[in-house]
C-alpha cells in the first residue's frame, strides 16, 4: 500500500533509537503494517549536531511546519515538555495527523485538549511510552481490560528512586549517600528533584487513573509525597516487621456518600515482603492491576531507557499506522466516568 510517512519530534537517545528500529526493522515493520513506514522528517533544536545514523537530509529546525505538512500522516513526538511541544501535538491533531507521544508531563496536564483535538479529527492519540516506558501498561488497561471494571492500579513508577529505596533496603545506608551512588551510577538525573519528590510518578499516576477510570485526573491532582525523608531507621522498622518501603503510585475508586469518587496518590508505603511488588528492586518498574472480573495482574520492566522506550514508541507507531491503512481508528478516549477526585487531604 500507500506509504505511511512519520514526522519525529526529538532527536536524542530515544529519538536516535526509534531511527535505528525504524531503518533496521523496515521490511518486518511493512510486513506488520500493510505498507511502508517512512521518515519524512525530524525536527531537532540544532540541525548540525552530529547524529550517526541519523540521514541528515531529513532533518529540520521547524517542527511547526512539518508537523501540518501535507505529506506527513503520523507525528511522533520525544521532544518532552509543555511548551511549545503542546501547540505542535494540537496542530497536528486538529490537521487530521495521528500522533505518538512519550511525553508524561503533557499527558498528565493536557490530555482533555488534547483528546478533544483528535476526536474531531478522527486522528489517533497514543502514549505508551508516557507510563513505565517498555512495559506494555496503557493500551492493556484500555483494551484488554476494556470489558472489565478496574478498581485499583497500583505500583513502582519511578525507577530512579526504586533504584535508592532497594539499595538503602539492601545496606542500611541513609538517603543522601544513596542518592549520590545513584547519581554517579548513572541512574539519578543531574537534577533528581522530579525523581525524588514524587513529581515523575504523580504524572504518570494522573495518566493511569485517567486510562483505567475513564475519567480526567490531572497531576495536580495527585496527593504526592517523595522519598527525602525516609530514613535507615525507617528501613530498619520496615525490616523489623517483614515488610520494605516502595514509592508507590495508588489510583483507585473509592466509594462516597453519594457513589464513588478516585483517589490518586504518590508516598512511600511499607508493604508485606511477600507482595509481589516488593520483589521489584533496582531502577525496574512494575504496576499491579485488580479488576473485577479479571482479578490481579501484575506487569514488570524497564521504566526507562532509550531503546525500552523505543519499544513502546513503535509499538504505537505500529498500531496507528495499521490504522491509517485500515482506515479504522483506536479507542475512542472521550472521558465519559465524570467521577470526582477525591480532593487531596491537606497535611
Ligand atoms: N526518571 C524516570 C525514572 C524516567 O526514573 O523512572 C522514566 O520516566
Amino acid at each position: 500500500g500507500k506509504a505511511i510517512r512519520v514526522a519525529l519530534l526529538g532527536c536524542g537517545t530515544v529519538g536516535t533509537e526509534i531511527v535505528r528500529l525504524l531503518t533496521e526493522q523496515a521490511d518486518d515493520l511493512a510486513a506488520r503494517v500493510g505498507a511502508p513506514v517512512e521518515l519524512a522528517g525530524i525536527a531537532v533544536r540544532r540541525a548540525n549536531k552530529p547524529r550517526p545514523g541519523v540521514p541528515a537530509e531529513l532533518l529540520t529546525t521547524d517542527a511547526a511546519a512539518l508537523v501540518t505538512r501535507d505529506d506527513v500522516d503520523v507525528v511522533v513526538e520525544v521532544i518532552g515538555g509543555i511548551e511549545p511541544t503542546r501547540d505542535w501535538l494540537l496542530s497536528a491533531l486538529e490537521a487530521g495527523k495521528s500522533v505518538v507521544s512519550a511525553n508524561k508531563a503533557l499527558l498528565a496536564e493536557h490530555a482533555g485538549d488534547l483528546f478533544a483535538a483528535a476526536d474531531a479529527s478522527g486522528a489517533d492519540l497514543y502514549f505508551e511510552a508516557a507510563v513505565a516506558g517498555a512495559i506494555p501498561l496503557l493500551r492493556p488497561l484500555r483494551e484488554s481490560l476494556a470489558g472489565d471494571r478496574i478498581t485499583r492500579v497500583m505500583g513502582i513508577v519511578n525507577g530512579t528512586t526504586n533504584f535508592i529505596l532497594s539499595a538503602m533496603d539492601e545496606t542500611g545506608a541513609g538517603y543522601a549517600e544513596t542518592l549520590d551512588e545513584a547519581s554517579r551510577l548513572g541512574y539519578a538525573e543531574a537534577d533528581p528533584t522530579a525523581d525524588v519528590e514524587g513529581y515523575d510518578a504523580a504524572s504518570k499516576a494522573a495518566i493511569l487513573a485517567s486510562i483505567a477510570f475513564h475519567t480526567r485526573v490531572t497531576a495536580g491532582q495527585v496527593h504526592r509525597e517523595g522519598i527525602t525523608a525516609v530514613t535507615p531507621a525507617d528501613v530498619a522498622a520496615a525490616r523489623g516487621l517483614g515488610r520494605t518501603i516502595k514509592l508507590l503510585a495508588i489510583c483507585e475508586r473509592v466509594a462516597t456518600d453519594d457513589g464513588e469518587s478516585v483517589a490518586v496518590r504518590v508516598h512511600p508505603a511499607m508493604i508485606p515482603r511477600s507482595h509481589p511488588l516488593a520483589g521489584v528492586n533496582g531502577a525496574f518498574n512494575a504496576v499491579f492491576v485488580e479488576a473485577d472480573a479479571a482479578g490481579q495482574l501484575m506487569f514488570y520492566g524497564q521504566g526507562a531507557g532509550g531503546a525500552p522506550t523505543a519499544s513502546a514508541v513503535l509499538g504505537d507507531l505500529v498500531a496507528v499506522a495499521r490504522n491509517r491503512v485500515v482506515g479504522g481508528r483506536g479507542p475512542r478516549e472521550s472521558a465519559y466516568a465524570d467521577l470526582p477526585v477525591r480532593p487531596i487531604a491537606q497535611a
